[in-house]
């Protein structure tokens, strides 16, 4: 799907969902999911796989897929954690440099040493992402994924779209709100079952362990593959594709353009 017309939201619209999001999630997004994301490097990737009963990698490759990359160009990683998409872009095309930032700690110190047994080197930057602290205009590419359902994409795509370069290429995925209530539904009783069987299976945290109605919550109240697209309109990106394939709107990859 592209999406080259008006935006299917507006900036009232944007303004008072992202309002009732932080109204909802501000104290777990800065004080559970931190706690969350010190405990799930160990068993992040087979975790993910666990939940989401394979599925898991076949996304991020999909995803990766998506991606276009040129020699040399940069790229920046938001919200990188364990550094598995930076990690495969570098498998794509080696020459690239990829900067990761993430405010955990312990998710990048375990995307390190992943990248380096594979001899590759991802520059780190341990900070929230709501600022960016990069000069406007600095990167090729910018990924996101699945993280933004925890952040303020008032703050977080704005300095996005500061910092890539004019021409560049923002790609976004993460688990979306799906566009048929049904699917929803089922959607969202599964996840409030598998996220706290995962968490037990590894033997996580207690933050961990209670989190599975606040993944719910968090995919009910976000937003639908249409409705990020047009969000992505707003912020100025031009044109913007939209991918959901055969997953009925529960997983979206996104790409968005920043006009030259
Ligand atoms: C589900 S993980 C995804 C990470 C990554 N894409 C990967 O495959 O490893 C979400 C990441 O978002 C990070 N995160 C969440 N909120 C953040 C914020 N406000 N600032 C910086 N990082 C944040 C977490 O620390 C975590 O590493």
């Amino acid at each position: 799907m592209e999406y080259s017309g008006p935006a299917s939201i507006t900036w009232g619209t944007f303004e008072q969902r992202e309002q009732h999001r932080l109204s909802l999630f501000s104290q777990t997004w800065t004080q559970k999911v931190p706690k969350v994301f010190e405990d799930v490097p160990r068993y992040y990737r087979l975790g993910n796989i666990v939940a989401s009963l394979g599925m898991w990698e076949l996304w991020v490759w999909q995803f990766v897929r998506t991606i276009k990359l040129f020699p040399q160009c940069k790229v920046l990683d938001v919200c990188a954690g364990t550094n598995s998409i930076g990690i495969r872009l570098l498998k794509k095309q080696p020459d690239i440099s990829v900067t990761a930032i993430d405010r955990s700690k312990e998710m990048q110190v375990q995307g390190k040493k992943d990248a380096e047994k594979l001899g590759f080197h991802i520059d780190s930057v341990i900070q929230d992402v709501h600022e960016l602290p990069f000069p406007d205009n600095t990167f090729d590419v910018i990924t996101l994924q699945a993280a933004s359902r925890h952040l303020q994409l008032f703050k977080v795509l704005p300095e996005i779209y500061r910092v890539l370069k004019p021409g560049g290429y923002f790609y976004h995925c993460d688990m979306l709100k799906p566009t048929n209530r049904f699917v929803e539904w089922l959607y969202l009783r599964y996840l409030s079952f598998s996220v706290p069987m995962t968490a037990l299976i590894f033997g996580s945290s207690k933050a961990s362990r209670d989190c599975g109605a606040y993944f719910r919550d968090a995919i009910h109240n976000f937003y639908t593959p249409e409705e990020l697209s047009g969000i992505f309109k707003l912020i100025g990106f031009s044109p913007v594709t939209c991918y959901t394939g055969i997953w009925g709107g529960m997983v979206g990859f996104h790409s968005a353009k920043k006009p030259a």
